[in-house]
């Protein structure tokens, strides 16, 4: 029987890092194992493993028990890592379209695994020491980037793009209701946003206690931009009514189709109303960009020598995407997730503020903390943020990748994603007699809408898609006929057959009369897409297209069975 020195000596020598640093070898065998494990799976699908999800004996979460002993197995434990990915999206391979969902970068999760050993809790710059200067350097690089002045502005990292929007919100609430840390807040209040916005606005305002209802919704455009004269009128009712605003977050890439708004005109809106209701106090305005801010990067990109090379038509929609979203400089607010189009692991955000004032807003009163900051002159964000313990290591990481990357980093993975997007869109359009409409071929963002129609359809597709925009009946049947392929889609067997993992919005737009429109979504990341895998993907596809016509889908439009 061993006591109770050798297991510790196991647990010094194997688990944790030596005060002098001599095992830190063990944690690089341990790592090139788990990336030897996960790398064993070799099969050419976007979803790990097999797509069918055999459950395997050989699991250690077929136990719902916590061991006895110390498992002195390292490797063997490894070995079933592969199992509990089976199923999962593989965001490395190019045909996973289904999302936002970028490859990360290999050195933010090298940094972020090596600073973790040091366990500094950017809750305080004490314990986190000058790593904390990481956030201070990104608050400032991006503040600047996005045209604010980087001596007022202030920018913290954070758990996600819905963060970020609860930020904007909060800091809104609290311009409105001054006591609103200490008491209740009023009723009447609420925040203005738009249709496509992302519904993490409405979880902001629910867990905010302003309840959903009191997220007003305006209209769109087309292009999912807000209808500024929708917004103006919106907001004057609701004052004249009695409300007050809070906020009003405007779009900076909404997820679908990239819809940005003029933010210039939207903080005109706000002055005006201001004046209109002689407002006593400031509506916090949000850009939600928590997807757009990486076309700011192109700001200092010479277009008309165009180094990169881009084609005609992506320079065009590069320099009108980089015109949109330089309008944030007139938001009071913005958010960045790197997690989506920074190419980092989850959860990597940062929320930024043009007047670094806006965050005292949200400091807690002294006597409620526990005694965490003893240095007064230490930057202690903690005494203001959300979160208590915050990873610093990932903010280091984050700001090191940046580094890294750099400006022209990005620009040629945006870059090529939108050439790719523009490549399968080329490809589509020669099925377009198949029943592949793109819907969106303006969109700013590397991302599809794809209109399917039976082949049964008497109507081409481009007639059918205008007749749907004003006959009711019409769109539903349409709206079915792609729930139901799509849903054939990402079935088991199809996405086993076919290859491909994709998603659908419910809304690609909204006709003049606010009826959804339904429609695949394709949305291209992966460093690795190119010209020729475009068009594998969009062969894919056609099968798959025709397979469902003559299989699946009826001339009566009555569903076949598949098995899923
Ligand atoms: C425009 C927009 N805002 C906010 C969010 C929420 O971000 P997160 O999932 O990081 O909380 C998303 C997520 O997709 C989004 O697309």
């Amino acid at each position: 029987m061993e006591n109770l020195e050798e297991k510790l000596d196991f647990l010094r020598r194997y688990c944790f890092l030596a005060p002098d640093t001599s095992n830190s070898e063990e944690l690089v065998k341990i790592f090139s194992e788990v990336i030897r494990v996960i790398t064993t799976e070799k099969s050419n699908r976007p979803i790990y493993g097999s797509v069918k999800r055999e459950k395997c004996k050989d699991h250690f979460l077929t136990t719902n028990e916590i061991p006895e002993e110390i498992n002195k197995n390292i490797i063997q434990l490894l070995s079933t890592l592969p199992n509990s990915l089976q199923g999962a999206v593989k965001s490395y391979h190019p045909f996973l379209v289904k999302n936002i969902i970028p490859s990360p970068a290999f050195l933010y999760i090298a940094v972020q695994a090596g600073v973790s050993l040091l366990m500094a809790n950017g809750v305080t710059g004490e314990d986190s020491g000058e790593i904390l200067q990481a956030e201070l350097d990104a608050a400032n690089a991006f503040s600047k980037l996005a045209g604010y002045d980087e001596k007022n502005s202030a920018g913290i990292f954070t758990f996600g793009g819905t963060a970020t929007n609860l930020y904007a919100f909060k800091i809104g609430i609290n311009k409105v209701c001054r006591d609103a840390m200490i008491d209740v807040i009023d009723k009447n209040l609420c925040v203005v946003g738009s249709w496509p916005a992302h519904y993490s606005h409405q979880t902001a305002c629910a867990w905010l206690g302003l309840g959903i209802k009191n997220y007003i919704r305006v209209k769109s455009q087309p292009n999912q931009s807000t209808d500024l004269d929708s917004l103006e009128k919106t907001c004057i009712k609701l004052l004249s009514s009695g409300k007050r605003i809070a906020c009003i977050v405007g779009a900076g890439g909404t997820t679908s189709n990239l819809g940005i708004d003029d933010f210039e005109k939207i903080s005109a809106i706000r002055d005006r109303i201001t004046e209109k209701f002689n407002l006593d106090y400031k509506i916090h305005i949000h850009a939600d960009t928590v997807l757009g801010w990486v076309y700011l990067n192109f700001k200092k990109y010479d277009f008309e020598e165009n180094p990169l090379q881009f084609s005609k038509n992506i320079v065009s929609k590069l320099k009108k995407a980089l015109k949109a979203i330089s309008s944030i400089s007139y938001a009071d607010s913005f958010g960045i997730d790197f997690h989506k189009t920074g190419y980092m692991p989850y959860i990597s955000s940062m929320f930024i503020v043009k007047n670094k004032k806006d965050f005292e807003l949200l400091r807690r009163e002294e006597k409620i903390m526990t005694p965490l900051f003893h240095d007064a002159n230490a930057y202690n964000p903690g005494k203001f943020t959300l979160e208590t313990s915050r990873s610093s290591a990932s903010i280091l990481a984050a700001w090191v990748t940046a580094q890294q990357l750099g400006m022209n980093g990005y620009r040629v993975l945006i870059g090529n994603s939108l050439e790719c997007a523009e490549a399968i869109r080329v490809e589509l359009a020669k099925n377009i007699d198949l029943g592949l409409l793109v819907v969106n071929s303006d969109s700013f963002g590397p991302d599809l809408f794809l209109r399917c129609y039976s082949i049964s359809n008497k109507l081409s597709p481009q007639e059918s898609y205008l007749k749907e925009l004003n006959n009711e009946a019409f769109t539903k049947n349409n709206n079915s006929y792609n729930k139901e392929f799509f849903n054939w889609l990402i079935s088991k067997s199809t996405v086993e057959k076919y290859n491909i993992v994709l998603s659908k919005t419910s809304a690609a737009h909204y006709t003049p009369d606010g009826r959804p429109i339904e429609a695949l979504r394709i949305y291209i990341l992966n460093p690795f897409m190119n010209n020729s895998l475009a068009k594998e993907l969009v062969r894919n596809l056609v099968s798959a297209k025709k397979d469902f016509d003559s299989n699946v889908w009826c001339e009566n439009n009555e569903y076949l069975q598949y098995t899923a």
